[in-house]
């Protein structure tokens, strides 16, 4: 889950039910927490619903019913929907490992299958044969989906690469789809992350960047009993690392 947004809901809801009949919802709000269950009344609850889309700047038609995890979650996706399909734009010229030298890495695999996780603008297509790019929020992908989505393919990958894709939201979220491209992943495959230390974007202030380090993708590769083969310093403060599936 997005925690910046989920503090913003909660900062906004405890403003909307700030009054001593609503203190034993507002002391124990959580993830789980419905709207159903808060008794807001309808003048609150415009109001609420039009701060958090005003401060996100948003303009996007949300489900507010359910769960609080659920309203974050829409609210994550439509802003990075928003975020990675029309601001964010691919810098792969000023990269020394994850740019365009990353080409020859992978096509040394002869690979007969690449996958492209957070392709973006899926500039490595045509530069790398046999490629699918996926993505969730770029419509230049082949398929628009989140890596989690891709999961049940009956298909394995000699290489997968994921350049500041697998990059946000919470430590489980990271796993989750760490999983779901191990699984993807062919034996002696490798994979090849451009990971980025926790630094926010500038015009993206509400896309949560999740802190990578070397350790995290050392306890990573222990834990999906992968080789961690390189890992190096690129452009931007930008980590570049490898992973190796036993063959
Ligand atoms: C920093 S951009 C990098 C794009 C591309 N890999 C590149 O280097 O040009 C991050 C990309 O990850 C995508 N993304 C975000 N969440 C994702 C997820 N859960 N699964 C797959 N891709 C995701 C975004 O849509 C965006 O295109």
């Amino acid at each position: 889950m997005n925690s910046k947004i989920f503090k913003l809901v909660i900062d906004n809801l405890e403003e909307a039910l700030n009054l001593p009949k609503y203190e034993d919802v507002t002391s124990n709000l959580n993830e789980q927490t419905t709207f159903e269950e808060m008794g807001i009344t309808p003048v609150k609850f415009e109001k609420f619903k039009e701060d958090i889309l005003e401060t996100m700047e948003l303009d996007a038609k949300i489900r507010w019913e359910g769960t609080i995890a659920s309203v974050v979650d829409q609210l994550d996706i439509k802003y990075s929907s928003m975020f990675f399909g029309e601001i964010w734009k691919p810098q792969t010229e000023m990269y020394s490992y994850t740019g365009w030298a990353l080409v020859d890495e992978v096509k040394k695999l002869n690979p007969k299958a690449v996958l492209d996780v957070g392709c973006g603008y899926n500039q490595f297509k045509e530069r790398i044969p046999n490629l699918t790019g996926i993505d969730p929020y770029n419509n230049m992908s082949d398929y628009q989906v989140d890596i989690l989505e891709y999961a049940n393919v009956d298909e394995h990958f000699d290489a997968i690469i994921a350049l500041g894709s697998i990059n946000f939201n919470s430590l489980e979220d990271i796993r989750v789809r760490l999983a779901n491209c191990n699984k993807l992943l062919a034996k002696g495959g490798k994979m090849f992350f451009r990971v980025n230390p926790g630094i926010q974007h500038k015009n993206g202030p509400w896309v949560e960047v999740f802190e990578w380090s070397f350790e995290v993708a050392h306890n990573f590769a222990k834990e999906f009993g992968l080789e961690l083969e390189t890992f190096k310093q690129d452009a931007n403060d930008r980590k570049y690392f490898v992973f190796v599936k036993p063959a």
